[in-house]
């Protein structure tokens, strides 16, 4: 890496300007290479992507919609190339009057339309490589590259596996399970695994629930009666009517091995079940594993998870399941900077038989009820929560919550009507992340430049503030990196703002990136060597249709709807992304 110049900090690169236009831009010095789209091959042999054309056989070949969350792991294994490695891509949802010709609803798609939506979600692994040109490329004929659907066999592990809750017309054992969708951000393990969170899941579901004894947990889920997804209409398992405990199978941690081509994901349970955008793992001094993980709906609570066993650096076989033992925790937090971890134990304070837990596993499917009883606090929406590699404080994106009251609001969640979200900062005492207590304070509060409540370093530009932080990634210098998700409704474009977050220029954010109109970004994630920035374009053109796209990003073929795509940013000439 080249030196810093202190004088100036680390983040020396020059400022993106704010706008809201068809392409994708990036700051000056800086060149974006698209390296995957929806529809491409991921296979060799794959048929080119003709929207025209397009099967369920077709689309199960190829990279999925909707891009998230990506994570990279070296090739090979137990290395840290930034030259080789494999791109792991969550597909988190389909918008398919934009993914079909004639725009057509999401109710009136057919059969077969309704199939390729299907096999559209879940994640692309696919080995990647930098050629000599400095252009990065697929590589086609990997034994790792891998499709993972709704439809691939999973497995249920940790204390709710095997729960009677869990026995459906697929699962007669409540360990058996089958894919996973609605996959928001993630994280990658010290282990080189990739975890993905169930986040949105209650869409994908119709049919009258009345029948189920798990009515309360579905409507806090926001499941409802109504389809809202054409996956209920052409397929039994997600009509509650015929299939009612199939919602209790996902909302959870997945871990999938992307060394292993054949290995089943498993279904982490003992990371709780709720709308996890994510989860990132951090090894404790003790070398207890600790995860992190937010449940992204309004008024919802932050967890953390502490393994039983230990991280062993050399025996990788032995990590692979110390997410399956251990304790869960809700967060509270005081108005004193302070905040107190609950542990979520079946049997211990409001956790008993008596408000309706019979078991861990009980505590496992109704985390949010659990987190109730315990006095945990209703957050602002925590979507990414990732631990600063350099200085071991962990910050949670807090991205909105237009419906806090001033009555409700507190510390953590300083505004009423909050359209602009915050950053939180957490430190744990002596950098113990297995504390009972840690300490607490706001990085910055977003929003436009000037309006009340909002708190940034006083010397941002006018091109510095930004709304809606969603996801973020540290560089290898500790400086975090922030995405947003919303900024559109704040009049900017969605993008990437980078900030030191210690010294003179804490929380001085500059911006980076600017998505494509309609986009957010999703899943960035730099190579081990900070020089390649893996960003996700998600929903270009969102909110428009197939015939009348906002922006034809990133083709700009008439043939071609918007595609959502993962892009590689790199320094001209090479270096450290930031200088
Ligand atoms: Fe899928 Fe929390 O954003
Ligand atoms: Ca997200
Ligand atoms: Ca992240
Ligand atoms: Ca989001």
């Amino acid at each position: 890496l080249a030196p810093v110049n202190k004088a100036q900090g680390s983040l020396t690169f020059t400022e993106l300007a704010h706008g809201l236009d068809p392409y994708l831009s990036v700051s000056p010095g800086y060149q974006a290479q698209v390296l995957v789209s929806w529809g491409d091959a991921l296979f060799p042999n794959t048929p080119a992507f003709d929207p025209n054309m397009q099967t369920e056989q077709r689309q199960l070949k190829q990279f999925g919609y909707n891009n998230d969350f990506i994570g990279f792991v070296s090739l090979p294994l137990g290395s840290s190339a930034s030259d080789r490695g494999l791109l792991v891509v969550n597909h988190e949802y389909c918008s398919s009057e934009m993914m079909f010709p004639g725009s057509p609803s999401e109710m009136a798609l057919s059969e077969e339309q309704t199939n390729v939506n299907i096999a559209a979600h879940g994640l692309s692994v696919v080995e990647i490589a930098l050629q000599a040109d400095g252009q990065w490329q697929l590589v086609l004929n990997s034994p790792y590259n891998r499709r993972i659907t709704p439809h691939t066999p999973m497995q249920m592990t940790g204390p709710a596996a095997g729960s009677r809750r869990l026995f459906t017309r697929y699962s007669t054992d409540g360990i058996q399970t089958r894919g996973t969708y609605g996959n928001c951000a993630g994280g990658v393990t010290p282990w080189g695994t990739i975890l993905t969170g169930e986040e949105n899941v209650d869409g994908f579901f119709g049919g009258d629930f009345s029948a189920s004894n798990e009515g309360e947990n579905y409507r806090r889920f926001g499941m409802a009666s109504d389809f809202r997804c054409s996956w209920g209409l052409h397929h039994e398992r997600w009509d509650m009517r015929h299939n009612p405990a199939e919602p209790m199978h996902v909302g959870w941690v997945v871990e999938i091995d992307p060394y292993d081509p054949q290995s089943v994901p498993k279904k982490r349970t003992a990371l709780g079940r709720f709308k996890h955008e994510g989860a990132n793992v951090f090894v404790n001094a003790d070398n207890k594993v600790v995860a992190y993980s937010g449940d992204d709906q309004q008024f919802e609570y932050l967890y953390r998870f502490i393994s039983k066993g230990y991280y062993q650096p050399d025996n990788r076989q032995a990590n692979l399941s110390l997410l399956d033992e251990g304790t869960l925790y809700c967060a509270r937090f005081a108005a004193d900077g302070s905040m107190q971890w609950l542990p979520l134990v079946f049997g211990q304070g409001p956790l008993t038989p008596e408000n309706g837990f019979h078991s861990q596993a009980d505590v496992q499917l109704d985390c949010r009820k659990a987190a109730d009883l315990l006095g945990a606090t209703p957050m602002d929406r925590p979507e990414d929560v990732e631990v600063n590699p350099v200085t071991g404080q962990v910050y949670v994106m807090l991205t909105n919550n237009s419906r806090r009251t001033e009555a409700q609001v507190d510390g953590p969640n300083p505004r009423a009507e909050n359209r602009a979200g915050q950053v939180l900062e957490m430190t744990p005492p002596g950098g113990d992340h297995c504390a009972e207590q840690f300490n607490w304070e706001l990085l910055l509060v977003a929003g436009k430049k000037g309006q009340a409540g909002t708190q940034y370093h006083p010397d941002i530009s006018e091109n510095g503030w930004l709304a809606c932080p969603d996801n973020c990634a540290f560089d290898s210098l500790g400086n975090l990196w922030i995405a947003t998700d919303g900024a559109e409704s704040a009049g900017i474009a969605d993008g990437i703002w980078a900030t030191e977050v210690n010294g003179p220029n804490r929380a001085l954010t500059k911006r980076f990136l600017r998505t494509p109109q309609g986009a957010e970004l999703c899943g960035p994630f730099f190579t081990p060597d900070t020089q390649n920035l893996f960003c996700s374009v998600q929903h270009p053109g969102g909110g428009s249709s197939f015939d009348n796209p906002k922006t034809r990003w990133p083709d700009f073929s008439d043939d071609l709807p918007p595609r959502p795509s993962v892009v590689v940013v790199t320094k001209q000439g090479g270096g450290r992304i930031g200088s």
